[in-house]
């Protein structure tokens, strides 16, 4: 297991804390929880505000690629892929590449990008309808958080089932209390967040042997 941050190239997004700690009602929350058109292409309040397909996964293939030394032919799997960006540029920068994605949206999934159509499998993290050692890598960008703590890690060993020791897990985390403090003024979706110590607890409860980092609002 080792920390690697393969978003390092990903743009930082800008966020007006203030705004939507405003807007963090139950009413929103459950609006968000719902991962539907509101949380993808509705208000700023619910969620995205606006989940458009612009190029900005492309590094992030390129290093995942890199990193899991994958090639033509390879299996890899996005848990939480969306409307398929990273599956889309995956295939881009490596032609030839079998990329697939699972999401539990029907909405994302039904407004994907044209390459991956066909792709995408509607599903739930926690239970991924795939063979044991599958894929030559499984990654899951900012989606396990989503679960609380006891299907977390049923969903981290659903990862490890399909590419042991190949994945990559990137969650929500603060090193700081002012980090976490943060963190709470923004989130709508995360059922389990914690500081980088506990989520390698985690991990290490599920058996996980691979890869993971950290997305934290600073
Ligand atoms: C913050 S978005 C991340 C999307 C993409 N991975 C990215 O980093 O841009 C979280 C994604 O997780 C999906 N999701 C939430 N709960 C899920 C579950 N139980 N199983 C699979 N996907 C889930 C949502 O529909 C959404 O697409």
């Amino acid at each position: 297991m080792a920390e690697i941050d393969l978003l390092a190239r990903l743009p930082k997004t800008r966020r007006d804390i203030r705004k939507r700690h405003e807007a963090q009602t139950p009413g929103n929350i459950a609006i968000a929880r719902q991962y539907g058109e509101g949380y993808f292409d509705g208000s700023r309040d619910v969620g995205y505000g606006g989940y458009r397909y612009d190029g900005r996964w492309i590094p992030i293939a390129e290093d995942i690629i890199r990193h899991f030394g994958l090639k033509a032919g390879d299996r890899v799997l996005d848990v939480g892929c969306a409307k398929g960006f990273l599956v889309k540029d995956l295939m881009k920068v490596c032609p030839g590449l079998e990329a697939f994605g699972l999401d539990i949206s029907e909405y994302a999934l039904t407004h994907c990008e044209p390459e991956v159509v066909g792709r995408l499998h509607l599903g739930s993290a926690d239970r991924l309808p795939f063979p044991d050692r599958s894929f030559s890598a499984v990654v899951s960008i900012n989606t396990i958080h989503n679960f609380e703590r006891h299907d977390a890690i049923r969903a981290v060993r659903e990862v490890e089932r399909l590419a042991p020791g190949r994945g990559f897990i990137q969650v929500d985390a603060y090193r700081t209390a002012e980090q976490r403090e943060l963190f709470l003024s923004w989130v709508l979706t995360a059922r389990y967040h914690d500081y980088p110590h506990e989520w390698i607890r985690l991990f290490k409860e599920a058996g996980y042997t691979g890869d993971y980092y950290w997305t934290i609002l600073e």
